[in-house]
């Protein structure tokens, strides 16, 4: 099969590797890639929201199937766009991409259907939010309804926190017409944990569990980034919570989306707190998470075209899928100053003393026959062994083979594991 994958980051990597892996692949291009995909796929110059020359290069190449990997072009509608013009695409189509494109209507989704979730409000008016603030509890949570890069939320401790960040958002703009409407909902606490689903309607076949870290300094201090490293599995986490949250959350979420009239068909992915009242909806993604992809992906023992194929053909409900028992364990290396500004095309070294872990490249790109830096987060750094102890060991000794200018890592990460 000739098969296209749409993005540029370390999930997409991975992506690329666990299909480049699949004796179906004849061959594997991917749009537009980064300086690690290219050593695994035929990288392609055009951008994940080039429509027009994406849906052209398909039909020229005669790919069989578009993977999607990135929410932007999915909220605009990138299925349905390659769809309408005969291309098969994997990923959900606009109108059920609108669970991450919109948290009010995921939040309303939630209410309508009594899905557990944080209580919430969503505000259009400034002054109005700001007064909801001034007479809520602290700390509050204050969130851009449209897509931010995953730092389009404020936990806010004070009162002066969640001013600044409201007006940031719906005055200054820091999110652009994201921040035009805000979710204003009440702080919960607990574990967090990432379970990501294989969905098809009401077909839902979760995933191994995963744990992300949000903030960008050890011990969850500073802003939210993308994410700064990911294990999985998450061994104090009961598989008796998992279980409960996939019935009390991922079904009847699936399910409320055929109610709507928009069936999901690509990968779910469910941020979970696990509260006191058990496991609350933080958030929903309509695609794979990122770096939650690089320890899932290592630990799918499954095809993933398999999964992929068998999901467009309406038969994943009778698929065996198999994860293996190691742990995985990503650590993300960031450049000096991510999540704000941060320098691009830094030369890296040290990639090839690698032997003991994956490299995924999230922002890397190639200058006159050098791999260099090209975005916030720049490598994930996966290690694998018996137990998350062991694995975590090999990521990053491994990751201190790898040296360029500013490079910044969380020191901690699955650390929450070993503790428990
Ligand atoms: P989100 O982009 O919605 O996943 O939010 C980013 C991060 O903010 C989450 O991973 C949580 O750590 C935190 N967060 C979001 N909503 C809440 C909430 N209601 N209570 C506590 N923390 C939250
Ligand atoms: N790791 C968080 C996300 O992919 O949204």
């Amino acid at each position: 099969m000739r098969v296209l994958v749409i993005g540029r980051g370390g999930r997409e990597h991975a992506i690329v590797w666990a299909l480049s892996r699949s004796p179906r692949i004849g061959k594997l291009y991917c749009a537009p890639g980064n300086a690690g995909i290219a050593q695994l796929a035929e990288c392609v110059a055009i951008a994940e929201n080039q429509f027009e020359e994406l849906a052209a290069f398909a039909k020229r190449e005669e790919i069989d199937l578009v993977f999607v990997g990135p929410d932007d072009p999915l909220s605009e509608g990138i299925v349905d766009y390659l769809e309408e013009r005969g291309i098969r695409a994997y990923g959900p189509r606009r109108n059920a991409a609108e669970i991450e494109g919109s948290k009010v209507f995921s939040k309303q989704l939630l209410k309508t259907y009594n899905i557990p979730t944080a209580a919430y409000e969503a505000f259009d008016d400034y002054e109005q939010a700001l007064a909801y603030v001034r007479s809520q509890p602290l700390p509050i949570v204050i969130k851009a309804d449209g897509l931010a890069a995953g730092k389009g939320v404020i936990v806010a401790q004070t009162l002066e926190e969640a001013e600044e960040g409201l007006r940031g958002i719906m005055v200054d703009g820091r999110f652009g017409r994201s921040g035009s409407r805000v979710v204003i909902e009440e702080f919960l606490t607990g574990q967090e944990m990432s379970l990501l689903s294989f969905v098809d309607g009401t077909v839902v076949r979760p995933m191994v569990p995963s744990q992300d870290h949000k903030q960008v300094y050890d011990g969850d201090k500073g802003p939210n980034t993308g994410g700064m490293g990911t294990y999985s599995p998450v061994p104090h986490i009961p598989a008796s919570v998992v279980e409960e949250a996939i019935e009390t959350i991922v079904k009847p979420t699936a399910e409320a989306m055929v109610k709507e009239g928009r069936p999901f068909r690509g990968v779910l992915y469910a941020g979970l707190m696990l509260t006191e009242q058990g496991p609350k909806t933080i958030e929903f993604n309509a695609r794979f998470g990122d770096p939650e992809t690089q320890v899932l992906l290592p630990r799918l023992e499954t095809d993933l075209l398999e999964i992929v194929l068998a999901t467009l053909d309406g038969t994943l409900g009778d698929l065996d899928i198999r994860w293996s028992d190691e742990a995985a364990v990503c650590v993300i290396l960031a450049s000096g100053g991510y999540p704000e500004s941060y320098p691009k095309g830094l030369p890296i070294t040290g990639l090839a003393e690698v032997k003991d872990a994956l490299v995924f490249h999230a922002g890397t790109a190639r200058k006159d026959g050098e791999i260099v830096t090209d975005g916030g987060r720049v490598l994930g750094v996966v290690g694998r062994g018996r137990d998350i102890a062991e694995a975590r060991q090999a990521a990053y000794a491994e990751a201190d083979k790898i040296r360029f200018e500013g490079k910044h890592c969380r020191t901690d990460i699955a650390s929450k594991a070993l503790q428990a």
